[in-house]
């Protein structure tokens, strides 16, 4: 079954809020009309109110990059799923591997990210992916299933519409090494296979399953043919307009 793609922009910690607007400004015109996938730019949280009101009424999705687990509290410089919401916000990453590496985020932390994401009605980017040490050690199916899973725990099967997966290969991020697009679809397809052993296969053909890690204007058009590919999550080449702007066009 046709999968929408899903291209999503992962701006890190770059672009102040005047700088985002000027971005949208220039990005919009090049990918106006460009309705054959769904186009995010998930943005620090400083930016959001900048990067919704040049969004609107555009093509344009807003996401952020992280949302806190509880409903309101005493969580000093957190965000919750409701702010983000009542933002404007409709998509959010959750368990990028810079945060499990720099942030202390685990499975359990990703799920619970994950539940708060979906409760209050945001779409959630999870993210998952192997080390190189893991890859070289033949257990990159192992990692990927259990963070899968574990992000998936207590996910209902209503919820599913509105998980993404994204397979990001720690080594392939930001360091121009990107995974073969056989190798990414493969691993790709075996996450669609984690889902549907959960889901049944209705689910886990209807999920979207990215690919990020170094992917560009030069590599997308081969990532985004594989079969369980069904979008890219970007973050250097989401920066310069032209190059998304490939990007959304090999993903149409
Ligand atoms: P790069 O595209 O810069 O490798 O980053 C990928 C990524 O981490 C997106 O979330």
């Amino acid at each position: 079954m046709a999968r929408r793609k899903v291209i999503a922009g992962n701006w890190k910690m770059n672009m102040t809020p005047s700088q985002a607007k000027a971005f949208i400004e220039e990005l919009y015109p090049c990918v106006k009309g460009k309705h054959g996938c769904d186009i995010v730019v998930c943005v620090p949280a400083i930016n959001i109110p900048a990067v919704v009101k040049a969004t609107a009424g555009t093509c344009i999705k807003v996401g952020a990059q992280n949302v806190h687990f509880a409903k309101s509290g005493a969580f000093t410089g957190e965000i919750s799923a409701d702010m983000l919401v009542d933002a404007g916000v409709k998509y959010v990453v959750i368990g990028h591997s810079e945060r499990r590496q720099y942030f202390a985020e685990t499975d359990e932390t990703v799920n619970a990210r994950t539940k708060a994401a979906l409760d209050a009605g945001l779409k959630a980017i999870i993210c998952v992916g192997e080390l190189l040490s893991e890859r070289e050690q033949g257990i990159t199916e192992e990692v990927v299933a259990k963070q899968t899973k574990l992000a998936l725990l207590d996910v209902t099967e209503e919820q599913m519409k509105n998980v993404i997966i994204a397979y990001e290969p720690v080594w392939a991020i930001g360091t121009g090494k990107t995974a073969t697009a056989e190798q990414a679809d493969e691993v790709c397809g075996f996450i669609r296979s984690v889902i549907a052993k959960k889901y049944g296969k209705a689910i886990a053909n209807a999920t979207a399953i990215q690919y990020g890690g170094s992917m560009n204007a030069k590599n997308a058009a081969e990532l985004l043919a594989m079969p369980n590919i069904d979008g890219g999550l970007i973050g250097g080449a989401s920066l310069k307009a032209p190059d998304f702007t490939v990007i959304v066009e090999a993903a149409q």
